[in-house]
């Protein structure tokens, strides 16, 4: 297959590639620097509204993960360039996408169980409603900019990521060090709840959903076992062998992070795969530690 994606040079975006060339995919990435044509790369700037659509021809899946980091502290300024980069991005690329001569099959855009906003010990999957907050806002939007994909008869799924495991970046890699140290522990109250995935089923998810015609609409890309905030840290701990008796209070996290704090860190959702599940994907880690001992390791 020859399939287009997005924010190739990111966590997901990387192993994905990997995985899709090893498979004898035919990968083209899109980038926001002078390409490397050599390297199936081709220039695009969604700010600027730059793509070269006679560089799109005979695709048959585009996978669309391009977005501005979040975890940061959010101002004015950078929740309008998370957001911006999301929206505008999709959008674009699903309408040149969709006045192609021979469409893609299948557009896949990123998406986050943000989604949900912060749900308690409700179990969501993708039939509940939407949440409050700004995550949610970004993420109703971001999902909404395929319709012209959508419009245009082309598969569209939007992934509901839950917070992607790896040593090599997101979440996990920035806090192991810290863990390594012995200096990790609960953050707020610990019920929290987390959806997480392993980036190699993450990766493998996505590869199913670009092969599964059934697929299509908002899709959970979480582990069938979400857990609570102190589980995940027992886990780790345990995993790496190491003490998870310094606590990070509500109070401590607001102050440091703010508003990115309280909806990243300190509220959570127990998302299930139920879309996944049914469609056949099996999961190599279904269970945290395996998911934590395997990504520590790779
Ligand atoms: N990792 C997670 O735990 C997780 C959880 C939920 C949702 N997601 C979503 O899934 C997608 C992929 O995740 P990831 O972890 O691979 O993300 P990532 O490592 O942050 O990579 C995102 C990629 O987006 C591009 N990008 C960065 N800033 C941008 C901007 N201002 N405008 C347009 N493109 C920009 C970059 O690629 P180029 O420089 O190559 O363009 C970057 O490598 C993201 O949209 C993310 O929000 C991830």
């Amino acid at each position: 297959m020859r399939i287009l994606i997005s924010g190739a040079s990111g966590l997901i975006g990387r192993a994905l590639t990997e995985r899709l060339r090893s498979a004898g995919d035919t990968v083209l990435v899109l980038v926001r620097r002078q390409p490397e044509a050599s390297k199936g790369e081709i220039e695009w700037d969604p700010d600027a509204r730059v793509l070269d659509s006679a560089r799109l021809l005979g695709l048959d899946a585009v996978v669309h993960l391009a977005g501005k980091p979040i975890a940061s502290r959010w101002t004015e300024d950078s929740k309008k360039a998370i957001r911006d980069s999301r929206v505008r991005g999709t959008r674009m690329l699903a309408e040149v996408v969709s006045q192609l001569p021979t469409r893609p099959k299948v557009f896949i855009s990123a998406s986050a169980v943000g989604f949900y906003g912060s749900r308690g010990d409700e179990v969501l999957d993708e039939t509940s409603a939407r949440g409050q907050g700004f995550l949610a806002d970004v993420c109703c939007q971001w999902e909404e900019a395929v319709a012209a994909a959508r419009d245009a008869g082309i598969r569209t799924v939007q992934l509901r990521t839950g917070l992607v495991l790896s040593r090599k970046g997101g979440m996990l890699a920035r806090v192991l060090q810290a863990f390594k140290l012995g200096a990790g522990g609960v953050v707020g109250t610990g019920r929290q709840w987390m959806s997480w995935i392993s980036l190699v089923d993450a990766t493998a998810a996505i590869q199913h959903a670009i092969g599964t015609a059934e697929l299509s609409g908002p899709v959970n890309l979480t582990a069938p076992q979400p857990v609570a905030h102190a589980e995940f840290t027992r886990n780790l701990g345990k995993v790496l062998g190491r003490p998870t008796l310094v606590p990070l209070p509500a109070f401590a996290v607001k102050l440091l992070f703010g508003e990115m704090g309280d909806e990243l860190l300190l509220t959570g959702q127990k998302a299930l795969p139920r879309k996944l599940l049914a469609s056949g994907f099996q999961f190599a880690h279904p269970d945290l530690e395996s998911a934590l001992r395997w990504e520590l390791a790779h």
